[in-house]
C-alpha cells in the first residue's frame, strides 16, 4: 500500500535561532515565516517487508540526492513518528523536491513537513484511526526539524513554543526571488548554528529583541507599512548573523558578493523609496519578497542582478 503527501518551503522573516529544548526543538524565540507555495517537497511511503525502512529518490521528479547523514536524519524522523503511534512495520520512503537543491533554499522544512504528513496519514490508515489535527501534525514535524512546523500554515505562519498557526495578514501573495551567491554546501548547518549562537554575548537578550521585532513586524504588515516591514526584516537577519559572527569560536556565512548585493538593494530602496523585503537564512544567499504589483520592479532587479549573479526567479514573466 502506498501514500503520498507534499508540503511547501517557507522563509522566515523573524528567525528561529537558538533552542530552549534540543530534544523537542523548542525555540528560544517565536518566529514568523512566509510560506513559499511554489516550492514543494513530495514524499511517498510504501509498506515493505524489509527488516528496516529504506530511503529512495522519488522517480520522475527533480532528483534529490540525500547524502548519508541526511538520509539517516530523515529515516530517524520516520522512526520517531512510528514510535509515537506505536507502529512497527517498515516502509520504503521516497522523496523529491520540485525545486533544485541549488536554488538557495534549504529543503529540510518542506521535506520534514511532507514526511510527517505522509507518515501520519499512512500509519493512521493502517491502524484505522482518525487523523490528528493539523496543529498536532505540525508539532510532530517540529521535532524532526523546527522550521518545518511553519510549513503547514499559510500565507504567514507564526511559531510560538510548541505550536505554529496561521496569522492572517495583508500581502498573502508575494513574489519570491533568490540571489545565489554560492552553490557550495555550508560548513556550519543551521542545526549546529542553534548550538553555537549560545556562546555569543548578544544571545542573552536575543529573545526580547526577536519578540519586539515580531510585534513590530506584525503591526507594520497589518498597517500595510511595507517600508517599515523592510526595515524590520533587514535588521532581523543582521541580528541573527551578528550572533554567528560574535559566537565563540566565531563563524559566519557572508561572502564578499553578499555585501555587494545587499548594498545594491539598500541603495535601490534609498533611490526609489520602495523595494523588496530582504532576508538571509544561515547561508550567504539572499531572499527577496515583492508585492504582486511590484512585478516590473521584480523584472528590473532580476535583469540587473542577473548580469553578475545566478538567480532563482520562479515568478519571472508570471502573473502570480
Ligand atoms: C536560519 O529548522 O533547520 O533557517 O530545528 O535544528 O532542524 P533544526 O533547525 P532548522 O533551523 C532553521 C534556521 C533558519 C531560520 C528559520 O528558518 O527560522
Amino acid at each position: 500500500m502506498k501514500w503520498s503527501a507534499s508540503a511547501p518551503a517557507n522563509i522566515a522573516l523573524i528567525k528561529y535561532m537558538g533552542k530552549k529544548d534540543y530534544e523537542k526543538n523548542l525555540p528560544s524565540n517565536a518566529s514568523l515565516s512566509y510560506t513559499l507555495d511554489h516550492l514543494q517537497s513530495f514524499v511517498e511511503l510504501e509498506t515493505s517487508t524489509e527488516a528496516q525502512d529504506i530511503w529512495q529518490p522519488l522517480p520522475n521528479h527533480e532528483n534529490l540526492n540525500l547524502n548519508a547523514k541526511e538520509q539517516k536524519r530523515f529515516l530517524s524522523h520516520l522512526n520517531f513518528i512510528k514510535r509515537y503511534f506505536d507502529y512497527n512495520g517498515a516502509f520504503y520512503l521516497r522523496s523529491a523536491n520540485n525545486f533544485p537543491a541549488s536554488c538557495g533554499l534549504a529543503s529540510s522544512a518542506s521535506s520534514f513537513a511532507a514526511l510527517t504528513q505522509c507518515a501520519t496519514e499512512a500509519i493512521c490508515a493502517l491502524q484505522n484511526k482518525a487523523l490528528p489535527s493539523l496543529q498536532q501534525i505540525s508539532a510532530l514535524s517540529r521535532q524532526g526539524s523546527g522550521s518545518s512546523c511553519r510549513s503547514f500554515f499559510k500565507s504567514f505562519a507564526l511559531w510560538e513554543s510548541e505550536q505554529a498557526h496561521t496569522v492572517t495578514l495583508p500581502y498573502s501573495h508575494l513574489l519570491h526571488m533568490t540571489i545565489l551567491i554560492t552553490r557550495e554546501q555550508k560548513k556550519v548547518s543551521s542545526s549546529d548554528a542553534h548550538h553555537a549562537v549560545t556562546t555569543s554575548l548578544l544571545f542573552a537578550d536575543r529573545p526580547q529583541r526577536a519578540q519586539m521585532r515580531l510585534d513590530n513586524l506584525i503591526a507594520a504588515l497589518q498597517k500595510k507599512d511595507w517600508e517599515q516591514a523592510y526595515q524590520i526584516t533587514w535588521q532581523e537577519f543582521w541580528d541573527m548573523h551578528a550572533l554567528f559572527e560574535t559566537a565563540n569560536p566565531t563563524f559566519g556565512y557572508f561572502l564578499p558578493n553578499s555585501f555587494a548585493v545587499l548594498n545594491y538593494l539598500r541603495t535601490f530602496w534609498q533611490l526609489h523609496h520602495d523595494g523588496p523585503l530582504i532576508t538571509m537564512d544561515a547561508g550567504p544567499n539572499i531572499h527577496l519578497l515583492f508585492r504582486p504589483e511590484q512585478q516590473t520592479m521584480y523584472q528590473q532587479i532580476a535583469e540587473n542582478l542577473g548580469k553578475k549573479f545566478q538567480l532563482f526567479t520562479p515568478h519571472l514573466n508570471a502573473n502570480d
